[in-house]
């Protein structure tokens, strides 16, 4: 993927926009996202997988925007879900239900009556207990449902441990072990239709050999299945594919496609992915601004506009983000700075020991955030969600408000009397 953020005369932008131009309409902090880029994503992993019946589900939990998922369904996109409120979201922005896997591993009755309902394309089964209430929830609607297993095939994805999903340990799926037998209890059920076959090991991955290691498991089971009589359409190999944050160097696209399309080689079954993070990872950033400086002894603080309640990944899993001067107009001397925000907690930080040159009142640009920034905000210390700005070329538009402080408490009713 081109980047769509370049500096040009000291300024960087998103297109064609300054950031400062986009601060400066819509305040910070403030997520922006690269229409383009976005675009350009789907369409790059579209066209590498294209010697092979596909389809892209794009894994909403990393961009829920309705403007983003409006453009993936735009662009013909299917969409992985994980909630009923991710699928109400994906209706609400023109996405064709009849392409949405439903994932998760405790779906509850209420969201398993929801996906049958508006009609969705699969519903990923994690575990027996699943199966039985949506035989009876089926059967109450007077409907088939369309089914695939997630299995679980037990490799290691060589990814931060919170975000492997694919061990035995993990809680996801179930063990692949068992899976013909779960199969023969899918296939004798007149409300469940077998239509394929799911797995997702892990995410931010930078090596595709657990992966070929486990989509090589997963058909092999296929085959199996076959041979008892059981005929799958797609096989769902998950999301996963990891992006440059730091010094990484993940695959690309074609390279990706390349190990998957020989995996399928003279193979009748339609391949589905689940990409997040590479649809949209490097496609947004987070512009934040320097409140007040406070150089110290041990360390000197950058305190920020922006905190772990806006961009929780740097608190969370020790991620590294990339963060630039939006400005590098005559900078002052450089030294190290931890990039801190105002939420009471030391592990508040986007970032730490940063070499920038820093002056209050100046803009810092923490890239890579398009992918599990918004979506895993909190109004954490009362502080109101970021805005929400898509550019396009030229072009910019405001694609979620900043939220104020009255709305964080419209919900709650205080004591009667
Ligand atoms: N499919 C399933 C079943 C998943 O659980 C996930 C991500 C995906 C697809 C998309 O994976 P991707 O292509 O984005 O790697 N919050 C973490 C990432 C959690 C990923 C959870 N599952 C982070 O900020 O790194």
């Amino acid at each position: 993927m081109t980047s769509a953020f370049v500096r040009r005369g000291g300024q960087l932008h998103a297109d064609q926009l300054s950031l400062a131009e986009i601060a400066a309409v819509y305040g910070t902090p403030c997520y922006v996202y690269s229409r383009t880029a976005i675009e350009s994503a789907w369409q790059e992993l579209d066209t590498a997988l294209a010697p092979h019946p596909h389809q892209i589900c794009y894994a909403v939990k990393a961009n829920s925007n309705l403007a983003v998922l409006d453009l993936m369904a735009r662009m013909g996109s299917g969409f992985d879900v994980v909630s009923g409120g991710e699928l109400a979201r994906v209706i609400a922005a023109g996405g064709d239900p009849a392409r949405v896997v439903f994932s998760g591993v405790a779906k509850t009755d209420k969201e398993l009556e929801q996906a049958l309902t508006v009609g969705v394309g699969c519903i990923n089964l994690e575990s027996v207990s699943e199966i039985g209430r949506l035989e009876r929830i089926a059967s109450d609607l007077g409907v088939t449902a369309p089914v695939a297993l997630r299995v679980n095939p037990d490799v290691d994805p060589r990814t931060h441990p919170y975000i492997s999903t694919g061990l035995k340990e993990n809680k996801f799926g179930v063990d692949i072990a068992t899976a013909t037998e779960i199969y023969a209890r899918i296939a004798s059920s007149p409300q469940l239709s077998p239509k394929g076959i799911d797995c997702h090991i892990g995410s931010q991955l930078t090596d595709l050999e657990p992966l070929v290691d486990a989509i090589s498991r997963v058909l092999a089971l296929v085959d199996q299945l076959r041979a008892d009589g059981i005929d799958l359409d797609h096989i769902d190999i998950g999301g996963g594919l990891g992006i440059r944050y730091q010094d990484e160097q993940p695959p690309s696209f074609d390279e990706y496609a390349q190990q998957i399309l020989t995996l399928f080689n003279g193979r009748k079954e339609a391949i589905v992915v689940e990409p997040g993070r590479s649809m949209v990872g490097n496609a947004g950033v987070l512009v934040t601004q320097v409140i007040g400086l406070k150089p110290g002894v041990e360390k000197n603080f950058a305190l920020v506009d922006a905190a772990m309640n806006d961009l929780l990944r740097p608190a969370l899993y020790n991620a590294w983000h990339d963060i630039e001067p939006v400005s590098t107009d005559s900078p002052p001397a450089t030294m190290a700075w931890d990039i801190v925000g105002p939420v009471c907690e030391t592990g508040d930080f986007l970032g730490q020991e940063r070499q920038l040159a820093l002056q209050e009142g100046d803009l810092l640009a923490v890239m890579s955030c398009g992918a599990y920034g918004f979506t895993m905000a909190s109004n954490y210390n009362s502080r109101p969600r970021p805005a929400e700005v898509m550019v396009a070329g030229d072009a910019h538009y405001l694609i979620r408000k900043r939220e104020t402080v009255e709305q964080l408490f419209e919900l709650e009713c205080g004591l009667p009397g």
